[in-house]
């Protein structure tokens, strides 16, 4: 049913807004990512040396992945883990029936579950994440990291995005238990940053539009 709308113009946008309105707080965004999203959030990659492994979590429709299959290389490894099963049907017809995709199927494999119940056989020198982390529970979104930490090599290289000011405006806007979920968003995803973080780039042209901000596993020196 999905994949009926791959062959047609905005066939992912449709398909993105029919698993918005089955799995809202799971998917996150009223559209795939832009392709000026797509190549920031993969900068790390695209600068690298040698072959890697690749971990990319909520891939949706493929958005950021297209970016990423089209870099690929000969000795690279990616691994894509994906909890809906709509997008998951659409990245396989993609890998079987779109050129830019066919080409790194033999590097690339598909895994439907949950990023925190995946069972890798190894770890990976960059992670890209597309999870909507805004609408998950505060303990939820610790695990997610703790998980995607634990994944990382040593001098491996986490990148996720957010939309820009979407949890402060929300925290405004909201009361109790939303209010506080919010605000422990904040302190957890804060303090990430403030250990791990070493570049944040703003991208404006996406809907809406988002931060890109990538992490090293190593920690950051604090400059005091
Ligand atoms: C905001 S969409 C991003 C899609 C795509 N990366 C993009 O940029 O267009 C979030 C994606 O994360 C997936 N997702 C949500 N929670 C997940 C989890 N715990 N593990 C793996 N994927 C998850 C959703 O099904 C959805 O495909």
């Amino acid at each position: 049913m999905v994949t009926r709308f791959l062959k047609r113009p905005f066939g992912d946008q449709i398909a993105f807004l029919q698993q918005l309105r089955r799995e809202f707080e799971a998917t996150g965004a009223v559209a795939p990512s832009s392709r000026f999203l797509a190549r920031a959030i993969t900068k790390p990659l695209t600068d690298r040396e040698g072959p890697a492994r690749i971990l990319e979590v909520g891939p949706g429709t493929g958005a950021v992945t297209r970016q990423i299959v089209q870099g690929l290389r000969s000795d690279d490894r990616l691994d894509l883990v994906e909890l809906n099963g709509g997008f998951v049907e659409i990245l396989q017809q993609k890998f079987r029936d779109d050129p830019v995709f066919q080409a790194a199927a033999d590097r690339a494999e598909i895994h439907m579950c949950a990023v925190q119940d995946f069972e890798a056989d190894g770890q990976y020198d960059f992670i890209v994440s597309g999870l909507p982390l805004n609408n998950f529970p505060a303990e939820l979104v610790r695990e997610i990291f703790e998980v995607c930490f634990n994944l990382l090599a040593d001098d491996g290289v986490l990148s996720y995005f957010e939309y820009m000011f979407v949890r402060k405006f929300r925290r405004v806007l909201s009361r109790g238990s939303e209010r506080a979920r919010l605000t422990a968003l904040e302190e957890i995803l804060g303090a990430r940053l403030q250990q791990h973080r070493f570049r944040t780039n703003g991208v404006l042209v996406n809907i809406p539009p988002a931060w890109v901000h990538h992490l090293r596993k190593e920690e950051t020196p604090r400059a005091d």
